[in-house]
């Protein structure tokens, strides 16, 4: 089953969701916690509280050559979550990946706009591939087509990596990338609530509820 994910550091909205979707864990960014004005530590420990169980957490590493994203992955590694490294894909990330898989340390390469990007670093080890959906597509590129190239490079190669999906604008490019067969995918709080929007829903069940107040009042269903 696909592994899903919510992309945010806001515990309330991960209490609301943690409620009706079947949550893996939450992955955040740098920008993203940046926004948030609270450190990861913070986050992770209310995060834990509101998923429960043993989710999982990426967390992305903030340094810049491979040797100091290793020293800060093991750090990241030693913290009390099932935690998964989140290494940008260049140069000097993919560098890292390989020293971090030397020593066993769950990896996700992010930052992938291309689907050659995403290849190398699953040649490296990355047990997770994140490609930017919804900024390809700002780039007149096709971010879809990027996550079935991508996907199939995998397939052909016999790659275990997963693909995580990430940066959304709409429940359409979720869905499309969804039916590609990927591994895990996650969304930010507005598309998670788009997901549910069917216009056509409320209505319905409105419905069901006029007709039967209409014909048995009050009582409910195993007591008519
Ligand atoms: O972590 C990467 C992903 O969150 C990017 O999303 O919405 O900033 O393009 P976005």
């Amino acid at each position: 089953m696909i592994e899903l994910y919510l992309d945010t550091a806001d515990v309330a909205q991960v209490r609301r969701f943690s409620k009706s979707l079947p949550l893996k864990g939450i992955t955040t960014n740098p920008t993203i916690l940046a926004k948030s004005k609270s450190g990861l530590k913070e986050t992770l420990a209310e995060m834990q509280v509101a998923l429960g169980g043993q989710p999982r957490f990426h967390a992305q590493v903030v340094s810049d050559t491979a040797e100091k994203m290793l020293e800060e992955a093991r750090q990241l590694n030693e913290l009390p979550y099932d935690m998964v490294v989140k290494v940008p894909a260049t140069e000097q990330g993919l560098a890292a990946i390989k020293l971090m898989k030397a020593e066993g340390i769950t990896v996700l390469a992010t930052a992938i706009y291309s689907s050659q990007q995403g290849f190398l670093a699953a040649l490296c080890g990355a047990d997770y591939l994140a490609p930017y959906v919804n900024r390809i597509d700002n780039i007149n590129g096709n971010g879809v087509a990027v996550i079935a190239d991508l996907q199939m490079l995998l397939d052909k190669n016999e790659l275990k990596a997963k693909i995580l999906a990430a940066s959304f604008k709409n429940a359409q490019q979720a869905m499309d990338v969804m039916k590609l067969g990927i591994g895990a995918i996650t969304l930010p709080v507005d598309v998670t609530a788009q997901l549910f929007a069917h216009p056509a829903v409320a209505p319905a069940v409105e419905q069901f509820g006029h007709d039967w107040k209409e014909a048995f009042g009050d009582s409910l269903s195993f007591e008519s």
